[in-house]
C-alpha cells in the first residue's frame, strides 16, 4: 500500500542531497544534445543508482486499452521528471525511475537511504521534524503492475482513487506544478492500464515497446497551430530521447536525427510558419 507521508519524507530526503551535492558547473540534459554531459549520478551521493542500468522489465498494458493520444501523453508524463517538479529535474527522478514500465526498479538505491537495491530508507535524520523515528526502515518501492485494483492508496493520508493519490503525490509529496486537468487525465488513464502479469485468466496483457515514439502526439498542435502545446510536447519528447540516448543499445543515429528534426519544428512554428512545421513532421513520421 502506498504511503503517501512516506514518499514525502523521501522527497525530503532527496531534497536534503541536492541541496549537498549541487553544482553550478553540471548542465541539464540541454534540449538539443540527446547525451546528456552529467547523469543523475553526479547529484546524487556517490555510489546511488536511481535509473535501471539494464533492459527495463515489460510493460504489461491491459488488453483492451485504448492507446490514443491521451493515453500516450500519459506514458510520455510518467516518464517525465517535469512531471514531479525542478528538483526531480535535476536528479532526472520521475515516476518511471522507481516504477520501471510500471514495475520495480529493483536496482533503485540512494547511498545512505537504501539497505539494498529496490528499496529506501524512510526513516532518516532527514525527515522532517516530528516525522523521524530514529530507526532504519527501508520500504520496498511497490510494482503498479494492477493498480487499479488495488485502491485505496496511501497508509497514513489514504485516497480512495488513484487520481487523488497521483495528486497528492506530484504536488505535496514531490513538490512538482500542479498538474491541469489535461495532464491527470493522462496520467491516470496510464495508471489504469498498467496490467499484471497475466496470471489472472481475465487480465490479457499485451507488451510494449520499449522505444515508443511519442511523435503523433505533435500532429494536433501542428494542425491547430497551438504553439504552447507544440513547445511543451517537444520538451517532453526531447528530453525522453536524451534518457533514451543513456540507455544500453540506444540508437543514437536515429535519436540525433529525430532531435534535429524536433528543434526544426520548433524553429518553424516560433516563425509561425506551421506549413513548413508539418512538413518536417510528416517526414520525421515517414522514417519511424
Ligand atoms: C523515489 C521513488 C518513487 C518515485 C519517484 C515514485 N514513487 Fe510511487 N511509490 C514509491 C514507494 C516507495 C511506494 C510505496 C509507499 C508506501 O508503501 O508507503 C510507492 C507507491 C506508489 C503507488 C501505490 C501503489 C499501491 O499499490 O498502493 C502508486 C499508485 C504510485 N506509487 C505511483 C507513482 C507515480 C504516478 C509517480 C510519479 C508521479 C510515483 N509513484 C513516483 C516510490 C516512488
Amino acid at each position: 500500500m502506498a504511503g503517501p507521508r512516506k514518499i514525502h519524507l523521501l522527497c525530503g530526503h532527496i531534497r536534503q542531497f541536492l541541496l549537498l551535492y549541487i553544482s553550478l558547473s553540471v548542465t541539464l540534459t540541454t534540449l538539443g544534445a540527446p547525451v546528456a554531459d552529467a547523469g543523475e549520478q553526479n547529484w546524487l551521493p556517490p555510489g546511488s543508482t536511481t535509473e535501471l542500468r539494464r533492459d527495463p522489465p515489460p510493460e504489461f498494458i491491459r488488453k483492451g486499452t485504448i492507446r490514443d493520444e491521451k493515453w500516450l501523453y500519459g506514458r510520455l508524463l510518467f516518464r517525465s521528471p517535469s512531471l514531479l517538479g525542478e528538483k526531480a529535474v535535476r536528479i532526472g527522478l520521475s515516476c518511471n525511475s522507481c516504477h520501471p514500465n510500471g514495475h520495480v526498479n529493483t536496482e533503485f538505491y540512494i547511498n545512505g537511504l537504501s539497505d539494498r537495491p529496490g528499496r529506501i530508507d524512510v526513516t532518516h535524520r532527514f525527515w522532517q521534524a516530528g516525522f523521524e523515528d530514529k530507526m532504519s526502515n527501508p520500504i520496498d518501492i511497490p510494482s503498479l503492475r494492477g493498480v487499479r485494483e488495488t485502491a485505496p492508496y496511501g497508509t497514513i493520508n489514504i485516497f480512495p482513487d488513484l487520481h487523488a493519490f497521483t495528486r497528492h503525490v506530484i504536488v505535496t509529496e514531490f513538490a512538482g506544478p500542479s498538474p491541469t486537468p489535461e495532464k491527470m487525465e493522462a496520467l491516470v488513464a496510464y495508471l489504469n492500464s498498467i496490467g499484471n502479469n497475466g496470471l489472472d485468466e481475465d487480465q490479457s496483457i499485451v507488451q510494449t515497446s520499449t522505444d515508443m515514439s511519442y511523435l503523433s502526439l505533435l500532429r494536433a498542435p501542428l494542425e491547430d497551430k497551438g504553439e504552447a502545446k507544440l513547445n511543451e510536447l517537444i520538451d517532453l519528447i526531447r528530453s525522453d530521447l536524451g534518457r533514451r540516448a543513456n540507455m544500453p543499445n540506444a540508437k543514437g543515429d536515429t535519436l540525433r536525427r529525430t532531435v534535429t528534426g524536433l528543434k526544426e519544428i520548433n524553429e518553424k512554428a516560433a516563425a509561425k510558419d506551421f506549413t513548413a512545421a508539418l512538413m518536417i513532421y510528416q517526414e520525421l513520421m515517414a522514417r519511424q
